[in-house]
């Protein structure tokens, strides 16, 4: 193909990015001509900081997905269903190639999305769908296709990375960070997304699926966001050594199933996922015969990710309409599973406990009921409510144990409030 022609659906952030892109497209890399043959928007007075008056405007994405005049369909709409999911379908049923950069689309359709475009003999993108302007899904898909993959762990949400590192750097609280990470669109249009973990979750559902060839099931991802993460935990936890960060994970099990699974982690500052700050992500994929590779950048923001949506148009000129997770008819299919409760760590407690003899005690005798030992122990003078803040780092134990506490913990009448607890990612990770 020598020219594509785009619809481009949905020009918010990363739409008006994509369309910058292609008025600049001389001083970029691409193979052949990029044309925007049609746009669609919710709203098309809205004021742009780029002009789209001079693309043929369509009232409905469904429309612009059947238009003769496309041969690309860009979805930027965003959500798991409706609008997007229904000119997504109707665009690969047309026979037209699919980028999208919609993470919730595709970790909750994505296998029958996937099956269309094999059915149409079309291709269906989604590189800008994980890690913003980190060029991963096709690295993982594509380049390390000869790598047997055992673990993927990562940052997947700059929101939540550039939280846990301004709150810390700044010294100001969750509500005004989060406001500034939305003021530089990197949040989600609704940012629980990004807090609950869910938007992680949904890149580390597509990575795992595509790593190991498992049978993608939203409904078998454990998800744990920051909105618990108190300015309190990541500065105890400093004092302790320790970074507090929302990491992904994907592995195996010994069953040959796969965990995946997003939660506030805690890890020694010197770790190499604690160095990632502000909205980078970071991607580690490790396997044999390859050990490891880390693919680190801007995880969030319009213009990378904008320009991973350009890296898939600039693929599209070569089209081989390779099966979308990668996965051939004769790989086994694997599952995804829960993590069982053995798997063991040391982990990081912040509690608060009311000022008064003996509550320590309590607190301690709490953890060794259910067989915790303590590693390290800090504890603050009570604030202004009378309430002490104390932080341990606890020896290795199991996940089953540490539950134990955490419940014994909660019924401490000294206890107030809710406890944080994380387990420590492996310092010789
Ligand atoms: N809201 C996402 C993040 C960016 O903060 O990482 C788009 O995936």
């Amino acid at each position: 193909m020598t020219s594509l022609k785009l619809g481009i659906a949905g020009l918010g952030h990363v739409g008006c990015g994509l369309v910058d892109l292609v008025q600049k497209q001389e001083s970029l890399r691409l193979p052949g001509k990029v044309e925007i043959a049609g746009v669609t928007a919710r709203n098309r007075n809205r004021n742009r900081p780029v002009s789209t008056d001079q693309y043929e405007w369509f009232d409905d994405a469904t429309r612009l997905a059947e238009d003769d005049s496309i041969n690309v369909f860009v979805e930027l709409i965003g959500g798991s269903d409706g609008p997007a999911k229904v000119a997504v379908e109707t665009a690969l049923k047309s026979g037209k190639a699919v980028i999208t950069a919609n993470k919730a689309l595709i970790a909750m359709h994505g296998q029958e999305l996937a099956e269309l475009a094999r059915e149409n003999g079309v291709d269906l993108l989604f590189e800008a769908s994980v890690a913003g302007g980190v060029p991963v899904v096709r690295v993982l898909r594509d380049s390390l296709a000869g790598v047997e993959v055992k673990r993927v762990t990562g940052i997947l949400n700059g929101t939540c990375n550039f939280l846990a590192s301004e709150m810390l750097a700044s010294r100001r609280p969750y509500d005004v960070v989060l406001a500034e990470a939305q003021r530089l669109g990197y949040a989600e249009a609704d940012p629980t997304l990004d807090v609950s973990g869910m938007d992680a979750a949904h890149k580390a559902a597509i990575l795992a699926a595509i790593a190991f060839s498992a049978d993608l099931d939203f409904s078998k991802v454990a998800v744990r966001g920051v909105d618990g993460v108190e300015l309190l935990d990541l500065d105890l936890a400093d004092r302790l050594g320790l970074r507090i960060k929302l990491i992904a994970e994907g592995k195996i099990t010994k069953d040959d199933e796969v965990v995946c699974r997003v939660e506030p982690l805690a890890m020694p500052t010197g770790h190499p996922l604690a160095r990632v700050n502000g909205s980078l992500n970071m991607v580690r994929v490790e396997g044999e015969p390859l050990g490891a590779v880390t693919l680190t950048g801007p995880g969030a923001g319009p213009g990378p990710t904008a320009s991973a949506v350009m890296g898939d148009v600039a693929k599209l000129f070569n089209p081989i309409a390779r099966p979308a997770f990668g996965r051939a008819e004769h790989h086994g299919i694997r599952k995804f599973v829960f993590a069982d409760t053995d798997e063991r760590s040391a982990f990081f407690l912040r509690v608060r406990l009311a000022d008064r003899a003996g509550a320590l005690a309590e607190l301690t005798e709490a953890l060794a009921e259910s067989g915790v030992s303590v590693d390290k122990l800090l504890q603050d003078s009570a604030d202004e409510n009378g309430a002490a803040p104390v932080a341990i780092v606890t020896h290795t134990c199991s996940r089953r144990e540490m539950n134990d506490a955490s419940e014994r913990v909660r019924e401490l009448e000294s206890s107030v409030g809710q406890p944080q607890i994380m387990a420590i990612e492996d310092s010789t990770d």
